[in-house]
C-alpha cells in the first residue's frame, strides 16, 4: 500500500473473479472512495490487518459456494466491525459462512432484467429506492439462497430471488443477488452511495489524489530505470506520457512513430504540444516512406494491419536501440482493453481484428510494463488529463486507431487516395464541429471506397472516387448506433466535400450499427 493510501479511508474488494469486479472499483471511485480490488486467495489474515478496511465489498464470480474447495473470504472479515456487502456469489458466500443455506440452481438460474420491490424491512442501504415503486435491477446468478443467515432480514425481493437484497443492521452486514455495479441496474450508484455513507467515508479520493498515487507508484517501479513510450497522439498514449514525465522526468523518452497515415496536420500537432507544451522527450520517427512502401498494392485488410504492426514493431525497436535501449515501456493500456483480452468464456475469442497496438512490443523486446491507466475507464483517462492540464480539445478527440488512414481506405492504398481522403475527413470534421456535434459522436471520419463514379460538374463529366461518411455514438467502442444527422446537414456536408475535395464527386452516409458492422470499414 502506497503512503498516499494509507492516509485515506480505505474500502477493501474481495475478488472472486466477476467479469465486472472493476465496474464496482469504478463506482468506488466516482464515489471518491478508495479502494483496492485484491483476489480472495491474497486476502489472508495478516492482510486484513495491514490493510484496516473501513468496510469490505465481497464480489461476484462463477464459482459455486456448494462446491468443495469453493472460494471464500477468511472468517476474520466478518470480525472487523465493519460494513460488508456481499454481491451476487459474495451474497452467497456470506450465507454460507454465517449459517445460512446456498442451493444449486435448479431451473432457478437467472440472467438478466428484473425488478425489485420492497418489504417492511427497510434499511439505509435502499434510501432513496423504490420511489416510483419497483427498481430494476441486473441478475445473473445460477445458484440461490434459500435460507438466510440468523440475523438477517429481507428487504428486497423479486419474482424468482425472494432474498433479492437481505441486511443485518446490526453487524452492517448487507448482502444482494443482482449486481448494482451494471448499467442496467439504474439505480446501482445510490446502493453503493448509500453504502460507503453506512461505512463512514468521507469521499476523500479525487482525480488528484489518483495521480499523487499514480505518479508514487510510477517512481517505485521505475527507480533510476529508463522508459521508454510509443506516443500515438491518442488519449491514452498521451495522458501516459505526460504522468510518467511528472513522475520520473527526463528518465522517459517518447517515440512518435510516423506512418504516413495519419489525418490532415495531426503529426504536427501531436508533436508540437508535447515538445513545445510539455518540453517531453519526443523523437519523431518519420517513416512514412517505410510504411507506404510496404503497403503498395496490399488490399486485404488484414494484411494491411500485420503489416502495420509489424512495421512498427521493428520501427520502435530501433529507435529503442539507438537510445541505448530502456528496461521500461510504458504503455497507455485501459481496463476495457484488459478485459476484452480475457475471454468470457474462459476460452479463446474469436479474432475480428488484429488490432494494433503495442502489445508485441514488451515480449519481443524483453521490456517491463509500466502501465499506469491500467486501472482506468476512458472516461476517467480523460478526467486524469484535464488533472494534468492538457488541453480540453486534445483530451475530447474521437478515438483514432493505430493503423490509421490505411483501414479507412479499403482496397489498395495509394498516396493520391490518402491526400483526397485526409481534405475530405477535414471538411467533414469541420462541419462536425461547425454544427457543434463533435462532442455528442463518439467517432467519426471518412472512408475513401475503392470505386470511381460518373459525376457532373459544370458542364463536363467527372469520373471521381465516392466516400462513406461515418459518425457513431457508443460508450466504449463495443457496440454502436449511426448517428441521426438532419438530412441538411448531409446534403450540406456533401456539398461542401465535393465542391472543396478535388477527387470526390459522390458522398455516402454508412447507417450501420455495431453490430453488426464495425465502425470501422476494415
Ligand atoms: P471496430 O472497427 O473494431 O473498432 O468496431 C472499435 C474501436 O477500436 C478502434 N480500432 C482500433 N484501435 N488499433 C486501435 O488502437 C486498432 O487496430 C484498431 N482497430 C479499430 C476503432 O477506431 C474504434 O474506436
Amino acid at each position: 500500500m502506497t503512503d498516499i493510501a494509507q492516509s485515506h479511508d480505505r474500502l477493501l474488494i474481495v475478488d472472486f473473479g466477476s467479469q465486472v469486479t472493476q465496474l464496482i472499483a469504478r463506482r468506488l471511485r466516482e464515489l471518491n472512495v478508495y479502494c483496492e480490488i485484491h483476489p480472495f486467495q491474497n486476502v489472508t489474515p495478516d492482510f486484513l490487518s495491514e490493510f484496516a478496511p473501513k468496510a469490505v465489498i465481497l464480489s461476484g464470480g462463477p464459482a459455486s459456494v456448494i462446491d468443495e474447495g469453493a472460494p471464500l473470504p477468511p472468517p476474520e472479515v466478518f470480525e472487523l466491525g465493519v460494513p460488508v456487502l456481499g454481491i451476487c456469489y459474495g451474497q452467497q458466500a456470506m450465507m454460507h459462512m454465517l449459517g445460512g443455506q446456498v442451493l444449486r440452481g435448479d431451473g432457478t438460474a437467472e440472467f438478466g432484467r428484473a425488478y425489485v420491490t420492497p418489504t417492511d424491512h427497510a434499511t439505509d442501504l435502499l434510501t432513496g429506492w423504490f420511489l416510483e415503486g419497483r427498481e430494476q435491477v441486473w441478475m445473473s446468478h445460477g445458484d440461490h439462497v434459500a435460507r438466510i443467515a440468523p440475523g438477517f432480514e429481507v428487504s428486497g425481493t423479486s419474482p424468482n430471488a425472494p432474498f433479492a437484497v437481505i441486511a443485518d443492521v446490526n453487524r452492517r452486514f448487507y448482502a444482494v443477488q443482482f449486481h448494482p455495479e451494471v448499467h442496467h441496474t439504474p439505480n446501482g450508484k445510490t446502493l453503493y452511495e448509500n453504502f460507503v455513507k453506512i461505512a463512514g467515508f468521507t469521499g476523500d479520493w479525487t482525480m488528484e489524489a489518483y495521480r499523487e498515487q499514480a505518479v508514487q507508484k510510477i517512481r517505485e517501479q521505475v527507480g533510476k530505470g529508463r522508459v521508454i513510450c510509443a506516443l500515438s497522439g491518442g488519449v491514452d498514449s498521451s495522458v501516459a506520457a505526460v504522468l510518467i514525465h511528472e513522475a520520473i522526468g527526463d528518465q522517459l523518452t517518447c517515440v512518435y512513430v510516423d506512418h504516413g497515415l495519419m489525418r490532415q496536420g495531426e503529426s504536427e500537432q501531436v508533436v508540437g504540444m508535447f515538445r513545445e507544451h510539455y518540453n517531453l522527450p519526443l523523437i519523431h520517427a518519420d517513416e512514412s516512406e517505410l510504411f507506404l512502401g510496404r503497403l503498395e498494392g496490399v488490399s486485404d485488410p488484414e494484411t494491411k494491419r500485420k503489416i502495420i504492426g509489424g512495421l512498427f514493431i521493428d520501427v520502435f525497436q530501433k529507435h529503442a536501440d539507438e537510445l541505448g535501449g530502456a528496461e521500461f515501456l510504458a504503455q497507455g493500456t485501459l481496463y476495457p482493453d484488459v478485459i476484452e483480452s480475457v475471454s468470457f468464456s474462459g476460452g479463446p475469442s474469436v479474432t475480428i481484428k488484429s488490432h494494433h497496438n503495442v502489445g508485441g512490443l514488451p515480449e519481443k523486446m524483453g521490456m517491463k510494463l509500466v502501465e499506469p491507466l491500467r486501472e482506468l475507464f476512458k472516461d476517467e483517462v480523460r478526467a486524469l488529463g484535464r488533472e494534468l492540464g492538457l488541453p480540453d480539445s486534445f483530451i475530447g478527440r474521437h478515438p483514432f486507431p493505430g493503423p490509421g488512414l490505411a483501414i479507412r481506405c479499403p482496397g489498395e492504398i495509394t498516396r493520391e487516395k490518402l491526400e483526397i481522403l485526409r481534405k475530405a475527413d477535414a471538411v467533414y470534421i469541420d462541419q462536425i464541429r461547425k454544427h457543434g456535434l463533435y462532442d455528442e459522436i463518439w467517432q467519426a471520419f471518412v472512408a475513401i471506397l475503392p470505386v470511381r463514379t460518373v459525376g457532373v460538374m459544370g458542364d463536363g463529366r467527372t469520373y471521381d472516387f465516392a466516400c462513406a461518411l461515418r459518425a457513431v455514438t457508443s460508450v466504449d467502442g463495443m457496440t454502436a448506433d449511426y448517428y441521426p444527422f438532419t438530412h441538411e446537414f448531409l446534403g450540406e456536408t456533401a456539398t461542401r466535400i465535393i465542391n472543396e475535395v478535388k477527387g470526390i464527386n459522390r458522398v455516402t452516409y454508412d447507417i450501420t450499427s455495431k453490430p453488426p458492422g464495425t465502425i470501422e470499414w476494415e
